[in-house]
């Protein structure tokens, strides 16, 4: 498939989307998200890739939804367009989805870093909901995944205020889970990539989805999810090889299935 605005490419098994319109910082038009949210299903669909990388450039992860494309619409347009929609698909990929963080990570570039599973930051990584400034608010999962990400008070005084915060204080808050010099953001991002690569993938990908279940079930309803997908595991080679090997004391030869 040809993109205009990402780059896709694979090293080994391990699939790395990159935004592409540095001279936009990366703002997410419709065409963009289109081809990110393809990207993603094409390599969760590809059975020799294991884990995403999503990652903008150095500068900018991307500084939210492009402004220039919705500042003349209507709520019609807005509501026929429905441009957040395609972004439910994200949450529907099975891999684990591992962002690389920089610069901007700003509105829209926020809320799609919260799709994400693992978040690797660059240092000079500057995070906030910036969108009350341009008259609007978060509208692709500001208000849901922040609050469930921070908590109220704390979701409330950045989507009310806008205020940007540094990669420090999106470590304290929980938004990030390491914050990595510049020159080597990414290659932190490849590492865990290709550790949770190396993991049994079948029982990777159940334990995202029951992570993910938690969000939006009560707890019996997610323990009985999670019960079941540990018992679904023992259908698994992976699941007798894993503990074959730790009783015979070796390491464990992954199948993938
Ligand atoms: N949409 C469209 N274009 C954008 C953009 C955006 N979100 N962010 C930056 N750009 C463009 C600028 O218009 C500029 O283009 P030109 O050179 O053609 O003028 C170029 O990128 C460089 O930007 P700046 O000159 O503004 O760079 P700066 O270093 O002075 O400032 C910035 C950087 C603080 C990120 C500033 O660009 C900015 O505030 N951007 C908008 C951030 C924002 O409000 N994001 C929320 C968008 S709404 C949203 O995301 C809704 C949602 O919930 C999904």
């Amino acid at each position: 498939m040809e993109f205009k605005n990402i780059l896709l490419s694979n090293e080994n098994d391990i699939a790395i989307c990159q935004i592409n319109r540095p001279d936009v910082l990366n703002a997410l038009n419709m065409q963009t998200m289109s081809e990110i949210v393809n990207a993603l299903e094409i390599s969760d669909k590809d059975e020799n890739i294991h884990a995403i990388i999503l990652t903008g450039n150095k500068k900018s992860f991307a500084a939210g939804a492009d402004i220039k494309e919705m500042s003349n619409a209507s709520s019609v347009e807005m509501l026929i367009r429905d441009q957040f929609a395609k972004w439910d698909k994200i949450r529907k990929i099975k891999k684990p989805l591992i962002a690389a963080v920089s610069g901007f990570v700003l509105g829209g570039g926020m809320e799609l870093m919260m799709c994400c599973d693992i978040v690797i930051a660059s240092e000079t990584a500057k995070f906030g909901q910036p969108e009350i400034n341009i008259g609007v608010m978060p509208g692709a999962g500001g208000t849901q995944r922040l609050t469930r990400a921070v908590g109220k008070i704390k979701a409330m005084e950045l989507v009310l205020t806008g205020k940007i915060i540094s990669a420090n204080e999106a470590l304290q808050l929980g938004l990030v889970n390491k914050i990595i010099p510049i020159e080597y953001y990414f290659e932190e991002a490849k590492e865990i990539a290709k550790e949770i690569a190396s993991k049994p993938q079948i029982a990777v990908q159940l334990a995202k989805e029951s992570i993910l279940k938690s969000f939006d079930t009560t707890i019996e309803n997610g323990l009985e999810f999670e019960r079941k997908n540990f018992y679904l595991l023992f259908s698994t080679e992976d699941q007798k090889e894993g503990m074959n090997a730790f009783i015979e004391k070796r390491k464990p030869n992954w199948k993938g299935n």
